[in-house]
């Protein structure tokens, strides 16, 4: 299966790193070069470390390298079976972006979106055939989490919809199936992990590390809610709680925090920025002080 990738970030790499591992030739297209050189040599550097942990050998990063190709233009993918696009979570954008690759791809290309929020139907009706479209949904870091929401729009076709959770599902992902509503299922559901813990801290009650220790002791999350918002990039996460907020008409459940608009406004993205709620050094290790 040819799999074109459209965005190079922290999601459109980990994505190509599944679909190549699972012996797909995959075409990942940015239009930053340098973030293209960035995940070329991240992944040789994570395969490289799957080495020394015994889980592949040098032949198998060999092939998985070999299966990813790095291209700059968009008319790269046409020749896919199946395009995900992972850029920016803007309706505007992703359109103009969809209905280009449209006039580059065969009609029976399969046309999906890695968005967290974003209708899904809306960005199928950039699309001149609309049934081709799905949202396709991975976490961060896709070729760890085992998770894929996968939502078909009200558009998509019932031969697309089976396609996907089919690739979705040899790719060894657990497919869960969800309506093309604000959030889906798991971001709608974290939105009030972050949320709540955003609003304990700015009613003063507890500080970051309170907050984020509480949950991982008692709650047994992996992770506290504000290392999961410096992870996944703050500004990355506060557009997806404005966008559910607004799909939701207002709904105060979802109301977005002036500390994480704050934050993604300064540049304290997180992890990716260097600083965040907590500061981290240049590899992304966070920096105890
Ligand atoms: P990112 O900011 O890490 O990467 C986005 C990439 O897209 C950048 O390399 C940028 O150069 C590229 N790009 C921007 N505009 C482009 C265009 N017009 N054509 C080609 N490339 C373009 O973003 P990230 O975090 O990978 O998110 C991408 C999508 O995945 C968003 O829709 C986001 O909501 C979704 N998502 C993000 C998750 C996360 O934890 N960060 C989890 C699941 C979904």
């Amino acid at each position: 299966m040819k799999v074109g990738i459209i965005g190079g970030g922290t999601m459109g790499s980990g994505i190509a790193q599944v679909a190549a591992t699972s012996g797909c030739t995959v075409k990942l297209y940015d239009t930053n070069q340098t973030a293209l050189d960035k995940v070329e040599a991240a992944l040789d550097k994570i395969l490289s470390r799957l080495i020394e942990k015994g889980r592949i050998d040098s032949d198998e990063k060999n092939r998985i390298q070999s299966n990813i190709n790095y291209v700059d233009n968009l008319k790269d993918l046409a020749d896919s079976n199946l395009t995900i696009e992972a850029i920016i979570e803007n309706i505007d954008i992703k359109k103009k972006v969809f209905s280009e690759l449209e006039s580059y791809v065969s009609d029976d290309c399969i046309i999906a979106s890695n968005t967290s929020s974003l209708s899904i139907a809306s960005i199928a009706a950039s699309l001149k055939k609309p049934e081709r479209c799905v949202g396709i949904h991975f976490f961060n870091p896709a070729p760890l989490m085992k998770l894929v929401e996968v939502i078909p729009a009200i558009q998509t076709s019932e031969e697309v919809l089976q396609k996907s959770i089919q690739t979705i599902s040899d790719w060894k992902k657990v497919v869960a199936v969800a309506k093309d509503t604000p959030g889906f299922i798991v971001n709608r559901v974290a939105r009030p992990f972050y949320g709540e813990a955003l609003r304990i801290y700015e009613e003063g009650i507890a500080d970051f590390a309170t907050i984020d220790n509480a949950m991982k002791t008692i709650g047994k999350f992996r992770m506290g809610p504000f290392e999961l918002m410096d992870f996944i990039g703050n500004d990355v996460n506060y557009v997806v709680t404005e966008t559910v907020f607004t799909a939701f008409y207002f709904d105060p459940r979802y109301k977005p925090a002036f500390t994480q608009k704050r934050f993604a406004e300064a540049g304290y993205l997180g992890r990716k920025s260097g600083k965040g709620y907590y500061n981290y050094d240049k590899n992304g290790k966070r920096v105890i002080q």
